[in-house]
């Protein structure tokens, strides 16, 4: 396998557009109360997420690991997390998994107390494809070990691999694949854009997944991502699919709802702002998860990633001020508005009475 792809991915997403076409958060509005009753003082943005104690209910999700420039950016975002408090997840494992010598890219988050660590695999890997072996409990285990995780990452991003032309498109057995190694260790299940249904996350949870972090569409498409890499190597057909399958997924707020099962959402594709991070909460998310935006600071400093989630909490603490949410829990309680096209999704979806 090839891990050039994971600098080209980084170079893309910092140079190329990669945006959905849609920007979905335009069509959730928080009914504004104009006496908040409340000291926004006195807001607490605290919250406890897989028994952690974050400062705001924000993950930095999964970017990158596993090439040269790496390990810079995993350093200033682990360095940003452990100071601002809040969630960080590492980008896939699998090319330390596969070779040794990439590992540092990722361990070098363990020399910071980030309170939430989040490892990462990909569900293809689990089942076995074309000329590779499955990985197993096993690798799982030295994948978390590596960087000390707190919940291992089961990445979906079967999007994206029918766009890569080194994609693993066996998807048959990946749902008992993550159940064997949920029976074993602490698993978040995680989209990576495309978002997540109800009957998937029911799946899941059956499967005995800890969380699931909807990774929904509205944000980086990774059809985006694949389209540029194929037209920069002439392979026709591969960036005809990523093009086609640009605006592909489930909207990140609907698959909020759909993945509404009993166990923790995270709220990652499209969110720009603490604002945004606030409206996921009301949508009943748990936590706000932002990959992308992350990424610019990440390739600047530590302090350029703390200056950015500082400004995030400041919205979200704002966002909680005008709705008169003093907590995160009061803010899960906030009236919601959902208008245009993202209304239409969530009416198309909505239980039968
Ligand atoms: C450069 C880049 C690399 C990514 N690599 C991974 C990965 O290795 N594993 C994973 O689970 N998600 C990966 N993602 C997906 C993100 O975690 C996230 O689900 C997706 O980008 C949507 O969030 P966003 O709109 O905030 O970017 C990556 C995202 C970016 C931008």
């Amino acid at each position: 396998m090839n891990f050039e792809r994971k600098a080209d991915h980084i170079d893309i997403c910092l140079n190329k557009d990669v945006n959905s076409s849609r920007k979905y958060w335009d069509d959730v509005q928080m009914l504004h109360k104009a006496l908040p009753e409340v000291d926004m003082n006195s807001i607490d943005t605290s919250i406890e997420l897989f028994g952690k104690k974050l400062a705001a209910p924000i993950i930095i999700s999964a970017i990158t690991g596993g090439f040269e420039g790496a390990e810079k950016i995993n350093r200033n975002l682990a360095m940003a997390a452990a100071e601002v408090g809040i969630g960080l997840g590492v980008g896939s494992q699998r090319p330390a998994l596969e070779h040794a010598e990439l590992a540092s890219s990722y361990e070098v988050i363990k020399e910071f107390k980030v309170p939430l660590v989040i490892g990462n695999v990909g569900a293809p890997q689990l089942v076995e494809q074309s000329k590779r072996r499955a990985f197993g409990l096993e690798d799982c285990k030295r994948a978390m070990k590596m960087i000390d995780a707190d919940i291992l990452a089961v990445h979906l991003n079967f999007l994206q691999e029918i766009v890569q032309p080194e994609g693993d498109t066996n998807a048959a057995g990946c749902i008992g694949a993550i159940g064997s190694i949920a029976k074993h260790l602490p698993v978040l299940a995680k989209e990576t854009g495309a978002g997540i249904s109800r009957d998937i996350a029911q799946e899941l949870r059956l499967k005995g997944v800890k969380g699931i972090d909807v990774g929904g569409h509205g944000g980086t498409s990774f059809s985006a991502v694949e389209y540029h890499r194929a037209v920069g190597r002439s392979e026709e057909t591969l960036s005809r699919l990523g093009e086609t399958f640009w605006n592909w997924g489930i909207p990140t707020p609907v698959s909020i709802l759909e993945a509404d099962v009993g166990l923790p959402v995270i709220a990652t594709g499209g969110l720009s702002n603490g604002l945004d991070v606030a409206k996921a909460i009301s949508l009943g998310a748990s936590a706000g998860g932002l990959s992308r935006k992350m990424l610019a600071p990440a390739m600047e400093s530590s302090d350029a990633v703390v200056k950015e989630l500082k400004m995030i909490i400041a919205e979200l603490k704002a966002a909680m001020f005008l709705t008169g949410a003093q907590s995160v829990n009061r803010l899960q309680d906030v009236p919601i508005i959902v208008t245009g096209y993202l209304s239409e999704w969530m009416n198309a979806l909505e239980p039968e009475e």
